[in-house]
């Protein structure tokens, strides 16, 4: 699908390459078999998990009988349209990382042992209103819409992609922060048993990520409970996922089960592992590389076709005033 509306994250190049040729390359580092102290000094980190050849096109999804399947398609919010081609689902569903199910790209099989019912959502720490909601009460009783996002991975490459969901600040708004409240850290469900990329004992599960209150009540800011007019499958960080398109791909937590509003920032999953490479802020930048890789230019999934990175990945007109008394320092990255 092409969407045509003139924005300041229009990249006019768009070139069609074969699925097959883009998967055959082995791009990633191999990280299997690393113990944590190692893996910061062998540079492993975020979306390094080694891309899998075969698989393309199968495309999991099962969502059928998701108890909120009668909530899709939802409608689209035009204020966020892109010239782009939206991702085919067969490739972004069949493409993840999602450390839980494994260190590599093609977890969506093993994904679908998430078990997502029941699934309940803590809200707490420094609010008003701390609750358990159910995840089907809270997805009924938020305001959802569709929004075209690009998505990049600190790892260099990127897709677009139809979530469905709410902002972030409406979840924001029913906890009722107190003043107190400077962060919301967000937390990912905890299970070994489950999801056997949690017996990797190396990472320090759960996975963690967290943003400003300014972030998260800024409107770009998603939940994401659905993708392609359907409930979210499994292997996308079902049932409700973070999508913050203006950061490295990292900081959209998957699978999330608790909202803590604090005073202290958070210390992320990938932070933790190496503060070096993976920073709290994470914004997209074309000109501050990863220390191993450039992040000048990115692969658009699907497409084989590299081309510049924006700065906020192009989302600059909504966020970049969230950072203006920053710019000087190596924290704005
Ligand atoms: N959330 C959890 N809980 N576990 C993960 O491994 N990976 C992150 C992010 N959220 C991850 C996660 C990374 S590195 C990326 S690039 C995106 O999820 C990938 O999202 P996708 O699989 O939908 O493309």
């Amino acid at each position: 699908m092409l969407i045509k509306s003139k924005k300041g994250w229009e990249i006019p190049e768009r070139e069609a390459t074969p699925q097959e040729i883009f998967f055959n390359r082995r791009r990633f580092l191999k990280t299997t078999g690393l113990v944590l102290a190692s893996a910061a000094s062998m540079g492993l980190g975020a979306c390094d998990g080694e891309a899998e050849e075969s698989g393309a096109g199968a495309g999991a999804s099962g969502t059928s009988s998701d108890p909120t399947a009668d909530l899709y398609p939802v409608t689209r919010n035009e204020r966020y349209m892109i010239e782009r081609e939206l991702t085919p689902k067969s490739i972004s569903s069949t493409y993840n990382n999602f450390y839980e199910f494994g260190s590599h790209k093609r977890i969506y099989d093993k994904a679908q042992e998430l078990k997502i019912r029941p699934w309940q959502v803590v809200i707490d720490g420094e609010v008003n209103n701390p609750e358990t909601l159910d995840i089907d009460t809270l997805i009924r009783a938020m305001p959802l819409e569709e929004r075209l996002y690009r998505h990049r991975c600190v790892e260099a490459w990127s897709m677009t992609v139809p979530w469905s969901g709410f902002a972030l600040k409406e979840l924001v708004k029913r906890a009722d922060p107190k003043s107190s409240a400077r962060y919301v850290r967000m937390e990912t469900f905890q299970d070994p048993d489950m999801a056997s990329g949690q017996r990797q004992y190396w990472y320090p599960w759960p996975y963690v990520e967290g943003l400003t209150m300014e972030e998260a009540t800024n409107d770009l800011a998603f939940m994401v409970t659905g993708v392609y007019g359907e409930p979210l499958p499994k292997q996308y960080g079902a049932p409700i996922r973070l999508a913050v398109p203006w950061k490295y791909g990292f900081k959209s937590i998957k699978s999330i089960v608790r909202f803590t509003f604090t005073s202290q920032r958070p210390v992320s999953f990938w932070e933790e592992i190496n503060p070096q490479e993976y920073g709290f802020w994470a914004n997209v930048n074309p000109e501050v590389p990863h220390p191993r890789w450039s992040q000048a230019t990115e692969e658009v999934l699907g497409t084989g076709k590299r081309v510049p990175t924006q700065l906020f990945n192009g989302y600059g007109e909504y966020v970049a005033g969230l950072y203006k008394d920053m710019q000087d320092k190596p924290i704005y990255f």
